[in-house]
């Protein structure tokens, strides 16, 4: 009887303790992620690499509580219905699943300190503090690499936030995903380089990346060309990042964020998220370049540009940038740090 007594105390015990809470960056690729080879399990066509950034983040806290009959979400201090929260449910089974946890429903409490689905990367911090606090909070011990493989299901490009610096996802070979996920690559520490965040638009993009994605793949004829050269970029943009040769991984990172939209100008029906706005600024850094000033620019699935550039030019493109009349707000960032419990 004793026995009995002693692991239902331990039992409630373990319920009360089901709670926890972790803050992810998000990061931006400097070689882009675009196209799956397989929907269900987020498996990419290609790596790709990315540089974690100090600032712009999601705090999430899961709690799994044994009375609630489904999942509760809210964002912002609101509560999420619809498809986001279908999102969030769905991936959350897959942690169920891991942890033989079936039964249980949590509680989750997302704050976004990113604008949401404005071509920044929000999906990023968002999927990778959910996946690190409900991980955590139901129970599970897992490696980066493992934390990094499950993230994955949630938004592909949210595997290399685990990390803090510079990280590639490596798309694998196996076709259950065990060989997908990302690595780190250097710390924050190997490298001061510096990303502006320029806002143009925080309206909701009208393709999602997810879409965008398969529309290239089903019928873009640049989209072979994409993929075959990818790795001769990730390979040129690796040995930047070690020599920290800013000119190389600046032009390298440039010209694999145009290949990605170039494709997606070849789709059928065909699409851009570029707007006039997004031109002006591209054009505004190649301006910069031929003043003398080291920036490069790079475009994710939304209208708003990231400039790169090192430290010492950061007054001068912070100046330059806002005197376009369509910038409506800049974010600096430094690389930042990867998952943090708190
Ligand atoms: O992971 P998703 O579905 O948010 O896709 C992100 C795709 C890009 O931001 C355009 C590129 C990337 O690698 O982050």
């Amino acid at each position: 009887m004793a026995l009995r007594t002693e692991e239902k105390v331990e039992g409630i015990k373990k319920v009360e303790n089901m709670k926890a809470t972790a803050k992810a960056n998000v990061n931006i690729a400097l070689i882009k992620y675009w196209g799956k080879r397989n929907e269900e399990l987020i498996l990419p066509t290609n790596n790709s690499l990315s540089l974690t950034l100090d600032g712009l983040y999601t705090t999430t806290t899961v709690h799994f509580k044994e009375d609630l009959k489904e999942d509760i979400f809210y964002l912002d201090g609101e509560r999420v219905l619809g498809m986001a929260y279908e999102r969030v449910t769905q991936f959350l089974d897959i942690i169920r699943k891991e942890a033989n946890k079936e039964h249980l429903f949590a509680e989750i409490t997302s704050k976004n300190d990113v604008p949401t689905a404005a071509g920044f990367a929000s999906s990023a911090s968002g999927f990778s503090a959910l996946a690190a606090a409900a991980s955590k909070a139901i129970g599970l011990q897992l490696s980066d690499e493992e934390l990094s493989r499950i993230t994955r299901r949630g938004s592909g490009s949210a595997c290399r936030s685990i990390y803090g610096g510079f990280a590639e996802w490596e798309m694998g070979e196996k076709e259950d995903g065990s060989d997908c996920y990302a690595v780190p690559i250097a710390p924050k520490e190997h490298w001061d380089l510096r990303i502006a965040a320029v806002i143009l638009s925080d309206e909701e993009k009208s393709v999602s990346s997810r879409d965008g994605m398969r529309r290239t793949v089903e019928t873009s004829p640049f989209f072979d060309g994409w993929v075959e050269s990818n790795p001769i970029d990730l390979e040129g943009i690796k040995e930047g990042i070690k020599n920290r040769d800013f000119k190389k991984v600046g032009e390298i990172a440039e010209a694999n964020c145009l290949k990605m939209h170039a494709t997606t100008l070849g789709a059928n029906p065909p699409f851009t998220y570029w707007t006039d706005e997004t031109v002006k600024v591209m054009q505004e850094v190649r301006n910069m370049r031929e003043d003398g000033i080291q920036a490069y620019f790079t475009i994710d699935a939304g209208p708003n540009v990231k400039v790169i550039y090192l430290p010492e030019d950061e007054q001068v493109i912070q100046e330059r940038l806002q005197k376009l009349p369509e910038v409506t707000e800049i974010t600096l960032s430094k690389p930042g740090d990867g998952i943090t419990y708190l």
